[in-house]
């Protein structure tokens, strides 16, 4: 752990001078907020009795002292007295260096990812921690995986997902089938290929964790599974085309599904999600449902070139994973980052998926969870936090 060297109180706020060189501020109301002895709460828990609205703005610090077992004691000018670890103050600096620095990065596909996509046996990710830890795992770093030999029986997949998170009903059901059945709604029950997309970025919170269960398909099937990475599509665009990446970062791209007297879901977020530092967030890529753009005049061209630069990478089919879904696979796939699709289905095909989603958030806090119990390092850095800005 990284020694403090030398702690100055300025009244508003304190200055550290951390052993390796690094310089922090913490304001008084900052330290205030965060005070977390037994009358204030645990503010690293969700679960604090102060309330910001009964502070006062201009508190200051009136006492500083290097206490014992590395910890510092302040004393604000409200006469509340606080202890913080000089570990904590350095987990939770908020100085430029780390907070331009998210510890969290995503690793773009390889070929050798794309080429050996790792597949658990499902029963022993059913009955292993460790086993399904590390399908979590990848489907964080990596944003797909496969499970094999699940039961070939309606539900196995939704008892599977309900070890990460609780399974989201939406207007196409909760578990749902995906057989042939042209009398369907979705083009997903049609026979036609479908190239790669994002689903339903027409909702302000898109599926998170999807979910493909085979139970049944046929020799004459066709329709294998595409899957693309789409955070390597926004790299290569950044790439490629720095001014059409900003026009597509900068401009929100109207969705919207409609089904007249029933569903009318429209919303308006950029393609790209990126974070303040410009990494990549999350993506919405799904053409079909788009809506009129409208962005600032003099940027539709860099506009449409960013997007057509994009859908080229994304339907580039060396960029794509095939895989032919076999009875008992599962794929688990981010869908704030992987596109998925398929090749056509022949006519006369047998083919019988179940799919489902959960909640990013689900997914995440079972991932940490786990980490704790085997005793793995902490997941509670910034994680890839979705298409939503
Ligand atoms: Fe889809
Ligand atoms: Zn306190």
């Amino acid at each position: 752990m990284t020694k403090l060297q030398q702690c100055t109180n300025l009244g508003d706020r304190i200055s550290i001078t951390w052993q390796d060189g690094l310089q922090d501020i913490f304001h008084a109301i900052w330290l205030r907020d965060n005070c977390h002895c037994q009358q204030c709460g645990d503010p690293a828990i969700g679960r604090r009795t102060l309330r910001l609205s009964d502070l006062d703005l201009a508190v200051t610090i009136q006492f500083l002292q290097l206490g014992e077992a590395d910890q510092l004691e302040i004393t604000w000018s409200d006469n509340h007295q606080g202890l913080f670890k000089y570990s904590w103050l350095r987990q939770h600096s908020y100085g430029d260096t780390p907070r331009k620095h998210p510890t969290y990065q995503y690793s773009l596909w390889s070929e050798d990812f794309r080429n050996n996509v790792p597949a658990f046996e499902f029963n022993e990710v059913m009955g292993s921690p460790e086993a399904l830890f590390e399908v979590l795992r990848v489907v964080r770093d990596h944003g797909l995986c496969y499970l094999k030999q699940a039961p070939l029986q309606s539900g196995a997949l939704e008892t599977f997902a309900r070890m990460i998170g609780y399974p989201q009903e939406s207007n196409f059901g909760c578990l749902q089938d995906l057989v042939i059945d042209k009398g369907k709604r979705s083009i997903a029950n049609d026979v036609t290929a479908l190239k790669p997309h994002t689903d339903e970025p027409y909702r302000a919170s898109p599926p998170g964790i999807l979910m493909f269960h085979c139970i049944e398909t046929d020799v004459t099937g066709a329709g294998e599974s595409i899957f693309v990475d789409g955070f390597a599509a926004a790299e290569q665009l950044r790439a490629e085309d720095a001014e059409g990446f900003k026009a597509i970062t900068t401009n929100n791209q109207p969705f919207r599904r409609y089904f007249e007297g029933d569903v009318d879901l429209s919303t308006s977020f950029p393609v790209i999600s990126v974070d303040k530092n410009n990494y990549i967030t999350g993506v919405r890529i799904n053409d079909r449902v788009a809506a009129p753009v409208s962005v600032d005049s003099n940027q539709i061209p860099q506009y449409y070139r960013g997007m057509q630069i994009l859908l080229r990478f994304t339907e580039d089919k060396t960029n794509w994973i095939k895989h032919k879904l076999s009875p008992g696979d599962i794929a688990i796939f981010d869908n704030h980052r992987i596109l998925h699709g398929r090749t056509r289905l022949s006519l006369n095909a047998r083919r019988w998926l179940q799919w489902l989603q959960i909640e990013r958030g689900d997914f995440h806090s079972t991932l940490r969870i786990l980490s704790d119990k085997l005793h793995k390092p902490r997941d509670d850095l910034p994680f890839s936090r979705g298409a939503y800005s």
